[in-house]
């Protein structure tokens, strides 16, 4: 049997993906919005819960093991990158929910610093974009190697067996040189 994720982390994963997209495709457009005293609520609640998940799923991901499915041991410095990129994305995925209820509670309480908190909120926005497209973009580039990694986390289109292809082994020859450098610089 290969090493999978649990049923619980994957299913929190794909749910988690879906609240995001939502999120993000229902965003409001500019703070007039929200003089609508019942779309204000419904942000207040959805970043509540978002928020409330969000640390639910990074507490009970926290111990799993970073890229759990490869069949060969991975390189410290591979497991460096993902575990960096993985810790970014909750970053900004935190960030989201607590910059949108600073924006909720300037409003309420008439306070200055909104320009500040809208500023943020739309950093937040920004970083999750690059850090969520670098994560989609590194796993499909993984299931191209057919590392096993796609396979512990993702149900669909699953992976047969190792890629040994000529441009494979060159692509690698290389990550491994960028892996060296990382392992000197950040790990020894
Ligand atoms: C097509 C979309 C996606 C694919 C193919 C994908 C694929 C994967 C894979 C293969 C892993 C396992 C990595 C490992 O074992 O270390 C993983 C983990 C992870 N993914 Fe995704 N993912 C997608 C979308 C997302 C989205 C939208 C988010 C955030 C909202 C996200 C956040 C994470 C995080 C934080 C982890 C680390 C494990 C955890 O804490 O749950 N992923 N993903
Ligand atoms: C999980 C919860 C939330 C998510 C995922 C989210 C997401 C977003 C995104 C993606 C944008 C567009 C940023 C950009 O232009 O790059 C945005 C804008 C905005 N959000 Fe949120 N948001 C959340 C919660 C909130 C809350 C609770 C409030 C306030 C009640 C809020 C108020 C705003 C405002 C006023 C803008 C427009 C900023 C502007 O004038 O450009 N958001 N939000």
């Amino acid at each position: 049997m290969e090493n999978s994720h649990t049923r619980l982390a994957k299913t929190i994963h794909w749910t988690f993906s879906i609240l995001y997209a939502y999120g993000i495709f229902k965003q409001v457009e500019d703070l007039e919005e929200l003089e609508d005293a019942s779309l204000l609520n419904f942000e207040i609640f959805f970043a509540i819960v978002f928020l409330v998940i969000v640390m639910l799923r990074f507490f009970y991901m926290k111990d799993a093991k970073t890229l759990l499915g490869a069949h060969e041991e991975m390189h410290k410095g591979h497991l460096f990158i993902a575990k960096a990129t993985h810790r970014l994305v909750y970053f900004s995925l935190i960030m989201l929910p607590t910059t949108g209820l600073l924006i909720a509670g300037i409003l309420n309480a008439g306070l200055p610093g909104m320009t500040l908190a809208i500023a943020l909120h739309e950093l937040s926005a920004f970083l999750s974009y690059i850090t969520i497209g670098v994560h989609i973009v590194a796993s499909l580039y993984s299931r191209y190697k057919g590392e096993g990694v796609w396979n512990a986390m993702v149900p669909l289109w699953q992976e047969s067996k190792k890629n040994d292809s000529r441009i494979i082994v060159s692509l690698e020859t290389i990550e491994n040189k960028v892996y060296d450098q990382i392992e000197d610089k950040f790990i020894k």
